[in-house]
């Protein structure tokens, strides 16, 4: 292999490892995204050198640069529309089904290198035989797991845990004659026979990662998400042992590694351990009826935009927290234009983020940013919880379990042990949404029924625009 496509997979590789390192912090995030675009651009570029140098050597089969300008045309405009077109609050589902397309590749790749070999391959036979095996076991849950992930949380898949009697006993039946199958992949040299085992382990590993997700209920979905990016960078890097190339590799370990993290950080903010996460049942039927608290003759108290802009001209200290209905209503512009209004008044006014506010990490930070809000307002949860009894006014905008006080003392709720900020501990309390329905896990909500909280009802970005006019006035 040529000494330029090398040298340019290292500076990619670099490029990437800064990437990630710049999108861990809101100030350098566009700086990270741009560093990982020249990435990739490098990347892609350096594949054509290679496949042009060996198009020049003989060694590409004829037309395979035509085949490779074709699908980088091709998925370059399906990525493009999909980019332009998704909603934020339809990107879960497309990292989702991109995660598949990962899982497939390695599947595709493993099975070629397995028919057709590599001529860039440098392993012994055991080794690269392992490579394959896993590659293609990894990248075939993957796929499945992925689909599942997507349908469920596009809706087209119920999002209820799929609980079949001795499901952990079929999961470990199934992962027993994968490594057996391994194990006859392995030592086995006839192709024919090691073509059997291979097949019939990626059947099993479809199987295997479709029931896995199905298994898992909707209110752990962002686990599972971040849990397949996490497998879908280790099916990148077995990838990249099979195709000797260092570039994957390197992503792949990247991906594996910063989706495992984000899968214990999601965990830890969820108040779940990861091993009950993929074995699955959380947010049953049965699970979430339980929580569904007959609230009696409790009442709740509606307000209306005037009233709150009248509070707000009076407070000195106002929190804003933002959940998933101020995505899906993307109020987050007339949100920023109430804090400068505010801050112009006097009236200090931060935002807090929950790590799972909304339905994707950061999700909440991209929307505050999109509406260019300084950064120097917005504070993580750990940053800002204790500030709330200080404080005058909190705006619950379309956030409703990340603020639910029953994940610290209802131990019979279903999301009882979940960090939450702490806003009843406010002077007053103010709930953009439009019914007293319950959030993304079912739960009911007794901070709408504290005499210091009042329901704005709504759409919340009507509600924002209202309190704007009449904070104008
Ligand atoms: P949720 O608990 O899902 O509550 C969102 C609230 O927004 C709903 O109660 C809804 O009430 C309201 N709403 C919806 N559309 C609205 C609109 N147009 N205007 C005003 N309000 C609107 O959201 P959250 O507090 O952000 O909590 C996030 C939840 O999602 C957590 O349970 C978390 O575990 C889960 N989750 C998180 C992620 C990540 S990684 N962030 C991913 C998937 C799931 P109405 O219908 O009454 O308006």
């Amino acid at each position: 292999m040529g000494t330029v496509p090398q040298v340019a997979w290292l500076i990619a590789a670099v490029c990437f490892i800064l990437s990630l390192g710049g999108l861990s912090r809101h100030e350098s995030a566009r700086r990270g995204n741009f560093l990982g675009i020249v990435g990739m651009v490098l990347a892609i570029g350096a594949a054509f050198w290679q496949a042009i140098e060996s198009e020049v050597s003989g060694g590409l089969s004829q037309g395979g640069l035509s085949v490779l300008a074709v699908a980088l045309v091709v998925g370059g405009i399906v990525g493009g529309l999909l980019a332009v077109r998704v909603a934020m609050t339809g990107m879960p589902q497309l990292v989702a089904i991109l995660h598949s397309f990962v899982g497939l590749a390695a599947v595709l790749v493993g099975i070629s290198v397995f028919l057709h070999g590599h001529g860039g391959a440098e392993n012994t036979d055991v080794i690269h035989d392992i490579e394959i095996f896993l590659g293609v076991f990894i990248g075939g849950l993957t796929f499945t797991g992925s689909v599942v992930a997507w349908g469920k949380l596009d809706g087209k898949i119920n999002s209820r845990p799929l609980l079949i009697p001795g499901r952990h006993a079929l999961n470990l039946a199934m992962l027993l004659v994968c490594v057996l199958l391994g194990a006859w992949f392995i030592q086995s040299s006839a192709s024919s026979s090691d073509l059997i085992a291979l097949i019939i382990m990626l059947l099993i590993s479809f199987v295997f990662g479709a029931h896995l997700v199905m298994a898992i209920g909707g209110a752990d979905m962002p686990v599972v998400v971040s849990m397949l990016n996490s497998y879908s960078g280790w099916a990148a890097a077995a990838t990249g042992f099979m195709l000797s190339n260092d570039l994957l590799i390197i992503t792949g370990a990247l991906v594996g590694s910063s989706g495992a993290i984000l899968s214990y950080i999601m965990c830890h903010a969820m108040n779940r351990s990861f091993l009950s996460v993929i074995l699955g049942g959380f947010g049953t039927g049965t699970a979430v009826a339980s929580a569904g608290v007959d609230r009696g003759d409790l009442v709740h108290t509606a307000t209306t935009a005037d009233e709150v802009a009248e509070a707000l001209k009076n407070a000195k200290e106002v929190i804003v927290v933002p959940g998933y209905g101020m995505a899906v209503a993307q109020a987050q512009h007339p949100i920023r234009e109430i804090t400068e209004l505010l801050q112009a008044n006097g009236t200090r006014t931060r935002f807090a983020i929950h790590p799972v506010a909304g339905r994707l990490p950061g999700h909440m930070n991209v929307l505050l940013a999109e509406a260019r809000l300084p950064y120097d307002l917005v504070f993580e949860m750990d940053e800002i919880n204790e500030d709330f009894p200080d404080t005058d006014v909190v705006l619950v905008v379309g956030a409703n379990d990340i603020v639910n006080p029953g994940a610290l003392d209802d131990p019979t709720s279903p999301i009882y042990g979940m960090p939450v900020l702490e806003a009843w501990k406010a002077k007053e309390v103010v709930v953009f949404k439009r019914s007293m329905g319950s959030g993304y896990s079912g739960v009911d909500n007794p901070l709408f029924y504290n005499e210091n909280t009042d329901m704005l009802f709504g759409d919340a970005k009507k509600s924002s625009d209202d309190i704007l006019q009449a904070l104008r006035r």
